[in-house]
C-alpha cells in the first residue's frame, strides 16, 4: 500500500518511548515512518500536558498543519498522549479555531490506532482515551525509528499514583502498573544484538517498579531489576529515570555501586528546596529527608553526578522559601537542573485547593534567579572535569564542526572533541580540556 505516517513526539522521553510503540503499530499494519511531513498520509503528534506552554506549542502546530490537507485529501490528523487523555473529545471540537482534528487516543489506546484511523477514514468520530489498569505493551517491539542506533529508552512501567499537587500525569497517564522484567530482559537482549551500547529504564518513578511473578509469588523491585539488566552485557550501559526521593533506597545505591555499567548519576527531581512547600506540593518528604538522601548517595557512590527539577513560584510561595530552594541547590551542588515556573493544570489538587498566586513577574524573577544560580553550578561542575580524563560513549557529529564528534560521558555530560575517524557506538578516552557551562571540550 505504501502508505506514510509522520510522527511528531512532544515532551517526556516516556513519550518518545510511547512513538516507538505506535511506529510499531503502525508499521504492521503496513505503514513506512517518514521524515517528510510533505509526503504522509497520516500525521501523529504525540503530546504532552505538563505546562499549559507545551500544550499551546501543540495547538499552534495543530493550527500550522492544517494547510496540507489541499494538497493531500484524505489527510489524517490525529493527536496522541496526554493532551489527548487530558481534552478527549474537546479536541474533535476545535474546527471553528482553526484546529481540525481527526483522531485522539489517549497513552493506553495505540493497539486501538488502527480501528480509529478506519472510522476516522470513514467520516466518524475516532476517538479511545481509556486509561487501562494493566497495559504496559510489553509484547510490542518498539520500531527505533528516530534512534541513532547507539542509546535506547526501554519503558518498565507507566502511570503514575503519587499525585503531586501539581501534577497532570496520574490523570494522563493514569495507574501505576510495571511491566514483566522477562520482557524487558528480551528488548534489552535484542537492543545487544543490534548493537546498541546505551539502554535507559524509564518510568515516572522507577522506584516503585514492582512485578509479582505469577509461579512462585515472589516479587522483583527495581533494584534487581536494575541488576539483571545491567549484568547482561558489561559493556552495555545502563541509566534509569526518574527517580523520586522518598523511595530512593540504599539497595539501589548499593546495586549501583556493584555494577561499573550502571551510569553514575542520578536524576532526582527536588522540586522545592522548602519543606512546607513540599509539603503542599504533596511530595512527601522534607528539606532534611532530601539531603540525607543526598548524603547517602555522595557517601555509596562518591563522584556520582546529580540533575534534579525545580518549580519556581509554586502556589503561596514566599521569598524566604524561594531563597531556601537556592540554598538547597548551593548545598547539593547540581551537576544539571530542568528548571520551570509552576504552571497550573486544571484538575489537580494544586488547582483545587490552592490559588496560584505568585505573580507572572515574580514567578519569571524567581525562575531567572534559579536559572542563574544553575548556571553558576553547572560551570563549577565542568570546571571539576577539566583535566580528567572520561570515557565517552560516541554519538554522532557535533552540530557546529564538521570535524568534532559528540558523545556523552557516564555524568551525562555532553563532550564534544576532534574526530579522528570515531564512529557512533565507539567508547573513547577523551581528556577533558575545556568547557561551558552547557558542555565539556576534549
Ligand atoms: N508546572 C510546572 N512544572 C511542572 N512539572 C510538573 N508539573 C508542572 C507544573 N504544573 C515539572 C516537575 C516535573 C517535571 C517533569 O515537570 O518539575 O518533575
Ligand atoms: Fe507528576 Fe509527581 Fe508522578 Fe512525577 S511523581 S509524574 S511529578 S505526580
Amino acid at each position: 500500500m505504501d502508505k506514510k505516517i509522520f510522527l511528531e513526539t512532544y515532551g517526556c522521553q516516556m513519550n518518545f518511548s510511547d512513538s516507538e510503540i505506535v511506529a510499531s503499530v503502525m508499521t504492521y499494519q503496513g505503514f513506512d515512518v517518514t521524515q517528510e511531513l510533505s509526503q504522509a498520509d497520516v500525521i501523529f503528534l504525540n503530546t504532552c500536558s505538563i505546562r499549559d506552554h507545551a500544550e499551546q506549542r501543540v495547538l499552534n502546530r495543530l493550527r500550522e498543519l492544517q494547510h496540507l490537507r489541499k494538497k493531500r485529501p484524505g489527510l489524517i490528523i490525529g493527536v496522541l498522549g496526554c493532551m489527548a487523555e487530558r481534552l478527549k473529545s474537546e479536541l474533535l471540537e476545535g474546527e471553528d479555531k482553526g484546529i481540525r482534528v481527526d483522531m485522539v487516543a489517549g497513552p493506553d489506546a495505540y493497539r486501538d490506532l488502527p480501528q480509529l484511523l478506519v472510522d476516522a477514514e470513514s467520516g466518524q468520530k475516532a476517538i479511545n482515551v481509556l486509561l487501562s489498569a494493566d497495559e504496559t505493551y510489553a509484547d510490542i517491539s518498539p520500531v527505533r525509528y528516530a534512534a541513532g542506533g547507539v542509546s535506547a529508552f526501554i519503558s518498565i512501567m507507566r502511570g503514575c499514583e503519587n499525585f503531586c499537587a501539581y501534577c497532570v500525569v496520574p490523570f494522563t497517564r493514569g495507574k501505576e502498573r510495571s511491566r514483566d522484567p522477562e520482557s524487558i530482559l528480551s528488548e534489552t537482549r535484542i537492543l545487544i544484538r543490534e548493537g546498541y551500547r546505551e539502554v535507559t529504564l524509564l518510568g515516572q518513578n522507577v522506584n516503585s517498579y514492582e512485578w509479582k511473578s505469577k509461579g512462585t509469588g515472589l516479587i522483583i523491585g527495581f533494584g534487581e531489576l536494575l541488576g539483571r539488566v545491567a549484568s547482561l552485557d558489561p559493556r552495555m550501559r545502563i541509566r534509569f529515570a526518574t527517580s523520586h526521593p522518598k523511595d530512593l533506597s540504599d539497595e539501589l545505591l548499593h546495586c549501583m555501586a556493584a555494577h561499573p555499567n550502571i551510569c553514575n548519576a542520578i536524576h532526582l527531581p527536588v522540586q522545592s528546596g522548602s519543606t512546607a512547600v513540599l509539603s503542599r506540593m504533596n511530595r512527601k518528604y522534607s528539606r532534611e529527608d532530601y539531603l540525607n538522601r543526598i548524603d547517602a548517595i555522595r557517601e555509596i557512590l562518591p563522584g556520582c553526578a546529580l540533575s534534579t527539577d525545580l518549580i519556581a513560584g509554586f502556589c503561596g510561595e514566599t521569598e524566604e522559601e524561594h531563597k531556601e530552594t537556592l540554598s538547597l541547590m548551593e548545598a547539593v551542588g547540581y551537576d544539571f537542573a530542568f528548571m520551570f515556573k509552576y504552571s497550573e493544570r486544571p484538575g489537580t489538587l494544586a488547582a483545587k485547593k490552592y490559588k496560584d498566586d505568585v505573580p507572572e513577574k515574580v514567578k519569571t524573577r524567581r525562575l531567572t534567579e534559579i536559572i542563574d544560580k544553575q548556571q553558576e553550578l553547572s560551570l563549577a561542575s565542568n570546571q571539576r572535569d577539566v583535566g580528567t580524563v572520561q570515557e565517552v560513549l560516541v554519538e554522532g557529529r557535533s552540530r557546529r564542526s564538521e570535524t568534532k564528534v559528540m558523545g556523552r560521558a557516564e555524568n551525562n555530560k555532553v563532550v564534544v572533541f576532534p574526530d579522528e575517524g570515531f564512529s557512533p557506538g565507539d567508547y573513547v578516552m577523551v581528556e577533558i580540556t575545556g568547557c561551558t557551562s552547557a558542555t565539556l571540550k576534549g
